[in-house]
């Protein structure tokens, strides 16, 4: 399988935040943000994969700063990593000012996705090869986040997790 680059999976979903989709402070509804981000992943997983992706986990999200009301939000969603048939999605959210077109951070996320056939079974992805210098230091803290995620599952034993260790020693 010819590996790619996290730009071939690149998803950019634009959209307004409307008065249905906020809290009662008048900012982006929490939950309407993480659909909005797992929206785009899944089609970047799909992009990556050409395959049915479905959410394995929400590894991480912060929520720094709050998105108000009429606010023109972007989610960008690449995949940062494959593994064997999950890949690490790597989303930055952004707020567009109407005016001046100047976008400022708002979001990060990051989610993992496993492709599947129509049984709903696990199949092998394409590798990644980064590019940039930021897709290059994604790529390398991918296998530590991976494994977090795993023992926090309880799907891995901690002693296993090599890579998360070494950060501790
Ligand atoms: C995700 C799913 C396909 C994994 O199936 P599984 O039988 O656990 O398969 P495996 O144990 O072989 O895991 C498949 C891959 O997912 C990874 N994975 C599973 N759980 C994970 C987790 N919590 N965090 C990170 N990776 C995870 C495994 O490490 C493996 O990766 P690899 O093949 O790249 O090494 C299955 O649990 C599932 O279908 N879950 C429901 C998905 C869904 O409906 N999502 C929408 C939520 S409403």
């Amino acid at each position: 399988m010819q590996s790619k680059s996290p730009s071939e999976s690149l998803t950019i979903l634009t959209d307004l935040v409307l008065p249905s989709e906020t809290n009662p402070l008048n900012n982006l509804f929490g939950g309407e943000l993480l659909a909005r981000m797992d929206r785009a992943a899944s089609i970047a997983s799909g992009r990556h994969s050409r395959r049915i992706g479905v959410t394995a986990s929400v590894n991480h999200v912060a929520f720094n700063k709050a998105i108000p009301l009429g606010s023109v939000v972007i989610v960008e969603a690449k995949v940062s990593r494959a593994f064997k048939t999950s890949m690490e999605i790597y989303i930055d959210v952004w707020i567009e000012d109407r005016e001046s077109g100047v976008r400022t951070k708002a979001n990060e996320a990051i989610y993992t996705f496993v492709a599947v056939n129509e049984k709903g079974e696990p199949v092998e992805v394409p590798q990644i090869v980064p590019e940039t210098e930021l897709e290059k230091q994604r790529f390398h803290a991918a296998l530590r986040r991976k494994q977090l995620s795993l023992v926090l599952a309880g799907k891995m034993n901690p002693h296993d997790a090599t890579e998360l260790k070494a950060l501790f020693t």
